[in-house]
């Protein structure tokens, strides 16, 4: 038999681009997850806003497990009944005429951003190329995604980035109006910024982008990948605010962890990616599909989607009186289950910290760059998991302030 694996594995088999935590979870239900060691602990990461139902849901565990005794794969030469299913259910609950499915979000975005490309040179002129994206914004690790993402350090070192990208700042339209013009083809935006700090966009700042390509026929693509598929409350956050985009990016959330992407359009942009212009193996695997279409049919409803408008309210409650007792919280913020905590000036960058002690609480978070710790759990998280999760944040957080 061989040996169990451990994580001094990760280090001598693993290319070192992740330096994962030393516990390796084996098992999962709901937000609580077992090490091997047997160690329990409660979920406040969700696998980086993906575990959208938990770990193992029934339902979703009874699309997976029924679709594996079915149909697994078939590529795109021929077409599934879970991925028809899929676009049908997304195009039918959002802005959305037409869905390409693929992998991951920075897939999704990737054929976002060359569907807006293709559609300018289609419908306008091969000058019309230029992508305006933001400061701090974070769309994927492809190369084209990373060059579009805000945060140069992701790019540094690969090479020359490819043209035609400008970046103006997240949430100050003045700065985008200069950037913005007839040979601009697209504008991507997170509607909430993730990995840039959990800073949502001001309803301004999404209108006034709105607006600022209508005038100059540009695409505006809203990169959900982070805030889709209820994580905001909403089944997508362009409907809090109210502001339709043109593309819409999906992943994450969509599979409930099972990896998949979406890039929905609608019908006036969809004909520029014509046959063979675009693609992917994988896009549209039954698998993915089926488990996607079982989560957002469980999560687009009132029911889950106003749990987690209340389970919001809870995790600041919480948030705050921690940082009442302690004092290390410059702001708390976001939207739904996607949650931030900025660190007090006399803890500045220190989130990162509070991660290790976490764990060995019993508690599983997330950082959103050095400052910021943010949680982005199931959207279906018991408000007991949430409250002994707080109470393991606050002694993480308590020996963070000790040892200072
Ligand atoms: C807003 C946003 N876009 C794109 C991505 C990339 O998604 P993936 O890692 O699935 O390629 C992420 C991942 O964190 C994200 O937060």
């Amino acid at each position: 038999m061989s040996q169990t694996p451990t994580r001094a594995d990760f280090d001598q088999y693993m290319v070192p681009n992740y330096s994962p935590q030393k516990a390796i979870p084996v098992r999962g239900e709901g937000s609580r997850l077992w090490d091997q060691e047997g160690r329990e602990y409660i979920d406040f990461a969700g696998g980086i806003a993906v575990n959208s139902l938990g770990h193992c849901h029934p339902v979703l565990v009874e699309a997976l497990t029924k679709q594996a005794n079915t149909l697994w794969h078939l590529s795109n030469v021929y077409t599934n009944e879970p991925a028809l299913a899929l676009a049908r259910t997304l195009v039918e609950r959002t802005f959305a005429d037409k869905v390409y499915l693929c992998s991951s979000g920075g897939e999704a975005n990737e054929a976002a951003l060359k569907l807006a490309r293709r559609w300018a040179h289609d419908n306008f002129s091969e000058h019309k190329s230029r992508i305006v994206s933001f400061s701090q914004s974070f769309h994927g690790r492809t190369f084209f995604t990373v060059s579009v993402g805000g945060q140069p350090k992701y790019s540094q070192g690969f090479g020359p980035v490819p043209g035609g990208i400008v970046h103006g700042e997240f949430n100050n339209l003045a700065s985008v109006r200069d950037l913005i013009d007839d040979d601009t083809c697209a504008v991507m935006v997170e509607p909430m910024q993730g990995e840039g700090g959990i800073v949502p966009a001001t309803q301004e700042f999404l209108q006034g982008l709105r607006d600022l390509c209508d005038a100059h026929d540009a695409l505006l693509i809203f990169d959900e990948v982070q805030t889709g598929v209820g994580r905001t409350g909403a089944l997508y956050a362009y409907m809090e605010y109210g502001v339709t985009p043109d593309i819409l990016t999906s992943a994450k959330g969509l599979g409930g962890g099972f990896p998949v992407g979406a890039m929905l359009t609608t019908d006036r942009v969809a004909p520029a990616l014509a046959i063979g212009t675009h693609g992917s193996t994988y896009g549209g695997n039954a698998l993915a599909s089926a488990v996607a279409l079982a989560a957002v049919e469980y999560i687009a409803t009132p029911a889950v989607l106003d749990g987690v408008k209340q389970r919001h309210d809870l995790f600041r409650e919480h948030l705050e009186a921690i940082n009442r007792k302690h004092g290390v919280f410059k702001e708390v913020r976001g939207m739904g289950l996607l949650v931030g905590a900025e660190m007090a000036p006399d803890y500045e960058g220190r989130a990162k910290d509070i991660l290790p002690l976490a764990i060995e609480e019993g508690l599983m978070a997330l950082i959103a760059g050095p400052n910021v710790l943010r949680m982005a759990p199931s959207l279906v998280i018991p408000e007991a998991d949430i409250r002994e999760g707080m109470a393991r944040l606050e002694r993480a957080v308590a020996r963070l302030v000790a040892a200072k």
